[in-house]
This record gives structure tokens, C-alpha cells and sequence, in this order.
């Protein structure tokens, strides 16, 4: 199982590489989700270093540089990256890593995901969860902005064998399995709740929700 579980979050990586460079027509028109950026960025402490994981393009890095002087930005997309820097001011340290084999010695006071959350598969919650507290400083919260099972609704090819695996094509005709969970804002607050996160539910419309959590100890 475990190998399943690699294989997909390896094909992930190359789905968000190929996709690079159609990534931010998620991000034209009048739904952006960058219409949230006031609410998302009322969760977030007043100051402090900042890990953003899957930057992606750099649509939260460019706002939450507007706010933030120490911000590391990290992504597996080489292209994705490259398209960050151009959007994002000076000064953001730019990491093409894994999440998963991210490690750092000084501790960040917050970090930040967008839409990231939902590519995590559930058996993988205890280990990235546990990952992110190693991550944090004292009093650090993380805070995460994803999509609501809704508003996932009629979008996405769903597996037929495998749950919460979809397929994706990219311009190209290509196509990649990808994770995606229908998350709810009340069930990921009990699960995290089990993992040992005290989460505060944020509804920023019917298809999009913020998260804002702390490791309870
Ligand atoms: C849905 S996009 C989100 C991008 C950006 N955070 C946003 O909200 O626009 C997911 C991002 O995760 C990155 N990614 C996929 N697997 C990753 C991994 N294992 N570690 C780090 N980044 C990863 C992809 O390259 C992609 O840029």
C-alpha cells in the first residue's frame, strides 16, 4: 500500500510540473480565490518567518510578502517555481523540495498552504501532520485554504477503483493520477482534533474553506 501511495504522490509531482504553465487560469477571472485574501490573511499572525509548502506559482507567496519579511517558499515544480519568482518581490528563499522530506533547523510561526491540503492522502495525515508541528515554533500556527467537498462537485474524473484518486490532463493530452480529498470543514477539525490540533474552521464561501491550527501540547 505504501508503494501505491508513493507512486501517486510521484505522479502528483509530475502532473503539477506538466500543468506549470496553465496553473494560474485557476486564478483569472472574477471566482480567484485571491477574492478570500483578506479573510485568509486575518488568520495569520502579525509577524514571524513563514514556510509557505506548495507555492506553486506564487499567487498566496506575492501577498504574503506584501506582510512578511522572512519567507521560505517551497514546491517540487521547477516551472511552477519560475513563474513564482517573476510574480513574487525580492527577498522570498525559494526551496524546490519535497514536502515530505522537508526539514529545517530554525522553526517557522506559521505555515502555509493553499490548496495543498486536499492533494494529501488521508493514510499520509499522521506523518505530514506530525511533520508540520516538528516545523513550527512555540505558539506557530498553520494555516491552510482548500476546497470544500462542494465545490468539488461534477468537477473532477473520480477513480472508480481507488477512492479519492482522480484523474487530470493537462493541454498536452497528457493524463495523471492525482490525490483529492472531498474535505469537509467540521471532519477535518475532528480528525485533526484525534492527531492532537486544536482547528479553527474558517467557511470563505460554499466551495472554499480556511483552516487554522496549533498542535494542542
Ligand atoms: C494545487 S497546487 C497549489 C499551488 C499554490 N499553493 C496555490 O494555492 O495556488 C499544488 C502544488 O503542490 C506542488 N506539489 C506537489 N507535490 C508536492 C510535494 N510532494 N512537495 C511539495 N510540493 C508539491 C505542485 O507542484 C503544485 O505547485
Amino acid at each position: 500500500m505504501a508503494d501505491d501511495v508513493d507512486a501517486l504522490l510521484a505522479e502528483q509531482v509530475d502532473y503539477y510540473q506538466a500543468r506549470a504553465g496553465e496553473y494560474d487560469e485557476a486564478y483569472a477571472g472574477t471566482d480567484s480565490p485571491l477574492q478570500h485574501l483578506g479573510s485568509v490573511l486575518a488568520l495569520l499572525p502579525i509577524c514571524g518567518r513563514v514556510l509557505e509548502i506548495a507555492c506553486g506559482t506564487g499567487q498566496w507567496t506575492q501577498h504574503l510578502a506584501g506582510r512578511f519579511a522572512d519567507i521560505t517558499a517551497l514546491d517540487t515544480s521547477a516551472d511552477a517555481l519560475a513563474i513564482a519568482k517573476q510574480r513574487a518581490p525580492e527577498g522570498v528563499r525559494w526551496v524546490q523540495e519535497d514536502v515530505f522530506r522537508f526539514r529545517s533547523e530554525a522553526p517557522f510561526d506559521l505555515v502555509f498552504a493553499g490548496f495543498w491540503l486536499s492533494h494529501v492522502p488521508w493514510s499520509e495525515w499522521p506523518r505530514f501532520w506530525s511533520r508540520l508541528a516538528a516545523l513550527l515554533a512555540p505558539g506557530g500556527v498553520v494555516v491552510c485554504v482548500d476546497e470544500t467537498a462542494d465545490g468539488l462537485a461534477g468537477k473532477e474524473a473520480w477513480s472508480a477503483e481507488v477512492e479519492d484518486v482522480v484523474t487530470r490532463s493537462v493541454a498536452d493530452g497528457r493524463t495523471f493520477q492525482v490525490a483529492k480529498l472531498r474535505l469537509d470543514p467540521v471532519a477535518v477539525t475532528a480528525r485533526l482534533g484525534q492527531l492532537g490540533w486544536a482547528v479553527e474552521p474558517v467557511t470563505l464561501s460554499a466551495d472554499l474553506f480556511a483552516l487554522r491550527a496549533q498542535p494542542e501540547n
